[in-house]
């Protein structure tokens, strides 16, 4: 089954409550939030503050999408602020498996990102571990940008090998995911889709989330 998981960077964070509560009756399952640091990435957004917060009023799951350095340091602080799930990137940690064992060890699921530019090679001594694999198709750090079609054979090779491990690894592909490019990264293989600018530049989320939902399942039910 495909997932559909609004991202709140889109949305109006004057009417945070609000738009969450909207996605959510519209049948998504996840709630993604992005995580940034400055540092990571070029732009900053929210902390656990913001995900205790939203926690109260939501039953989606909270897909928490860390873009900050060393992530080892706040995965606590996200577990306890209502995190359901947290994904690291590859690229902001040498420590990697420790950061999964943590976040694991908290009781949630765990997630490997990489960048549009990193290849699938640095995953596979830690596929076993992982609950997901978030494959970034823009360059992350900004809502709205465009699709990099150069990663659907990334998920292509990806899903096949999940395939051949019999594994219940989920990929999730999160940037520049709207109808047109939605049917093209499930017939990859994707599973769960991120969508924000698609979702939240809507004039009507609600709708937005059954269209995507729609247009995913137009490739596979
Ligand atoms: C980008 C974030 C994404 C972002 C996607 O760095 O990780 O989750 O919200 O936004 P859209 O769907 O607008 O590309
Ligand atoms: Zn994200």
């Amino acid at each position: 089954m495909i997932k559909i998981a609004p991202s709140i960077l889109s949305a109006d964070f004057a009417r945070l409550g609000d738009q969450v509560a909207l996605v959510e009756k519209a049948g998504a399952e996840v709630l993604h939030i992005d995580v940034m640091d400055g540092h990571f990435v070029p732009n900053i957004t929210i902390g656990p503050l913001v995900v205790k917060a939203l926690r109260p009023h939501s039953k989606m799951r909270f897909d928490v999408h860390l873009m900050i350095e060393n992530p080892e340091r706040y995965i606590e602080e996200f577990a306890k602020a209502g995190a359901d799930h947290i994904t690291v990137h590859l690229e902001a940690t040498p420590h990697i498996h420790r950061a999964i064992q943590q976040i694991k060890g908290l009781g949630l699921t765990a997630g490997v990102s990489i960048n549009p530019a990193t290849p699938l090679d640095g995953l596979k001594y830690i596929l076993d571990e992982l609950d997901m694999v978030l494959i970034m198709s823009v360059n992350p750090g900004f809502g709205g940008q465009k699709f990099i079609p150069a990663v659907l054979p990334k998920i292509e090779i990806l899903h096949r090998h999940l395939d051949q491990m019999q594994s219940s690894c989920a990929i999730e592909v999160d940037g520049g995911i709207n109808l047109d490019t939605a049917p093209a990264v499930v017939k990859a293989g994707a599973n769960v889709l991120v969508a924000g600018a698609a979702v939240f530049a809507h004039p009507d989320p609600a709708r937005a989330v059954q269209e995507l939902r729609e247009a995913a399942q137009g490739y596979k039910g």
